[in-house]
């Protein structure tokens, strides 16, 4: 599939189609572009990110979640953290705003055809490998056996449950969530993600694990899966930072040699292990 940008700076406009609070603060914007034209030729991979733009305030960076077949819809899922996302959180269906993208490089989902897959994730849902799980899904027969692996530090902090179950239910799929703190009535795991790792059900030597997260977690489960002898080469992480241009021109995103916005933000453990073991790089 080929990764079209449709313009480098310039956000075109796209309608709000569905609004659908998801939690407190998280919402999914359903939208597609005004100008059928537009809409026709935008194309986009799995952990592609595009740039939302509030009119009069400021644009930001947001993943792309549905599945590349469902192209003539852009589902963004948004959680509400300051200036911008702040704003849009307040537009309705019916609503306009400027849309620009898809940017980066999203997972490799062609490369991991036929192995394993482990997803984990950490944090408030995890935008960025929602739209591995929709690709995985619609073509099930494709990979191997599906491992989710989700942890929050609350039992409260889950949200998508009904999600979970339905993923759940997916052939040869096996979907973990745990709790650094836990509840009553909380019926999974208590602990650290990593204590779940023993149930994965994955060949080290035939896998794509990918993930999201905070850096930190991320940095566990990349020792945790060397130490089982998954290669480097096959853990994937998806990088955040702030973005202004989204092409590598201004520099905002920079992470040693490489821009976040175009080098990534999916890369793979062995591109970037020097600075993924520095912290506060
Ligand atoms: C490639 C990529 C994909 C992303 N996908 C999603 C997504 O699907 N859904 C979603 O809700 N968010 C996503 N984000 C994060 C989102 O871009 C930021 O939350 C947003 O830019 C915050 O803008 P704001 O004006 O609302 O907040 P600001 O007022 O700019 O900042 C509020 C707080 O958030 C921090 N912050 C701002 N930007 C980032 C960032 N990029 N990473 C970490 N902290 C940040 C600031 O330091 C500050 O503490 C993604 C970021 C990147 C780089
Ligand atoms: S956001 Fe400008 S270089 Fe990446």
């Amino acid at each position: 599939m080929s990764n079209q940008i449709i313009n480098h700076y310039m956000p075109h406009e796209a309608v709000i189609l569905e609004r659908i609070q998801e939690g407190p603060h998280l919402f999914t914007l359903r939208m597609k572009f005004t100008d059928p034209d537009i809409q026709g030729s935008y194309v986009f991979e799995p952990g592609q990110f595009n740039m939302l733009y509030l009119y009069g305030v400021g644009d930001v960076p947001i993943s792309i979640v549905n599945d590349p077949l469902d192209s003539h819809i852009i589902d963004h899922t948004i959680r509400v953290v300051g200036r911008v996302t702040r704003g849009i959180d307040k537009l309705k269906a019916g609503d306009r705003i400027g849309l620009r993208g898809p940017y980066g490089r999203g997972w490799p989902m062609q490369q991991s055809s036929g192995k394993d897959v482990v997803i984990v994730t950490g944090g408030l849902g995890c935008a960025p490998v929602v739209s591995v799980i929709n690709y995985i899904e619609q073509r099930r027969e494709e990979f191997g056996r599906l491992n989710i692996v989700q942890g929050v530090k609350h039992t409260a902090d889950l949200i998508w449950k009904e999600r979970y179950d339905k993923w759940r239910n997916l052939p040869n799929t096996k979907v973990l969530l745990a709790a650094d703190v836990g509840e009553a009535l909380w019926p999974w795991h208590v602990g650290p993600v990593t204590s779940l790792f023993d149930q994965l059900m994955f060949n080290p030597d035939n896998v794509a694990v990918m993930m999201c997260g905070p850096e930190g977690m991320m940095r566990v489960v990349c020792r945790h899966m060397l130490d089982k002898g998954v290669p480097e080469s096959q853990l994937f992480l998806s990088m955040e930072r702030n973005m202004q241009c989204a092409i590598g021109h201004c520099g905002h995103c920079q992470y040693g040699s490489k821009f976040i916005c175009k080098d990534g933000p999916v890369f793979s453990y062995d591109k970037v292990r020097k600075l993924f073991q520095t912290k506060g790089f």
